[in-house]
C-alpha cells in the first residue's frame, strides 16, 4: 500500500516518535514493506514513519533507489553512535517537496539500530547514506533539515509554504 506523505505543518513531523517495542510481528513487516513501497513512488532515498503519519522509530532508506535490493536499510530505534568529518551538499525532504538548501553533516556516521526481527546491528555509512543516517535519524526526533540552514532561509522557505498553503497548493 502506498501512504501518502505527510507535508510540512503537520503536528506529527515534529514530534518525537516513539520506541518500537514488538518485532516480527505481521503488522511490523507489512508496515516496512509499505514504506518502502511509499519511498519509491515518491521517489525518495529515505521515510520515516512520521512521514506517513505513524509516531514510530522506524525508518527505510535506499540510496540506490530501488536499483539494489541488497542495499535496502531498515531502521528501528535508530541512535547515531559515531560522527566524523564534513560535508555539504544540497539536501531535499518529501514532506517539503520542490525545496533543497545546502546542509552541512558528517561525513562519516555510525549507527546501532535494529532489524524488523529484533536484531541490533551496527553500521558505518558515509557521503550521502551518512547524510540519510542523520536525515531519518532526525525525523525520528521530529527535526527537519531546514532547522540545520540560516534561520534566513528558514524563513523564506516557511513564508513559501504558507502561501501555498492558503492557495490550498499544499496537503
Ligand atoms: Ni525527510
Amino acid at each position: 500500500m502506498i501512504y501518502p506523505i505527510v507535508k510540512y505543518g503537520q503536528p506529527v513531523l515534529e514530534k518525537q516518535a516513539a520506541a518500537v517495542t514488538e518485532f516480527g510481528t505481521a503488522e511490523l513487516l507489512k508496515l516496512i514493506e509499505d514504506m518502502f513501497e511509499s519511498m519509491y513512488a515518491a521517489k525518495g532515498v529515505g521515510l520515516a514513519a512520521p512521514q506517513i503519519g505513524i509516531g514510530s522509530r522506524i525508518a527505510v532508506i535506499d540510496v540506490t533507489s530501488g536499483e539494489d535490493p541488497e542495499q535496502k536499510l531498515v531502521l528501528i530505534n535508530p541512535e547515531i553512535i559515531d560522527k566524523q568529518g564534513s560535508q555539504t551538499s544540497e539536501e531535499g525532504c518529501l514532506s517539503i517537496p520542490t525545496f533543497r538548501e545546502p546542509v552541512t553533516r558528517a561525513q562519516k556516521v555510525t549507527i546501532r539500530a535494529q532489524k524488523a526481527d529484533g536484531e541490533t546491528y551496527e553500521m558505518t555509512g558515509e557521503d550521502l547514506l551518512a547524510r540519510a543516517f542523520l536525515h531519518e535519524t532526525d525525523h525520528l526526533n521530529g527535526t527537519l533539515y531546514i532547522s540545520h540552514i540560516s534561520p534566513l532561509k528558514r524563513d523564506l522557505i516557511r513564508r513559501k509554504i504558507r502561501k501555498l498553503q492558503k492557495a490550498n497548493e499544499w496537503s
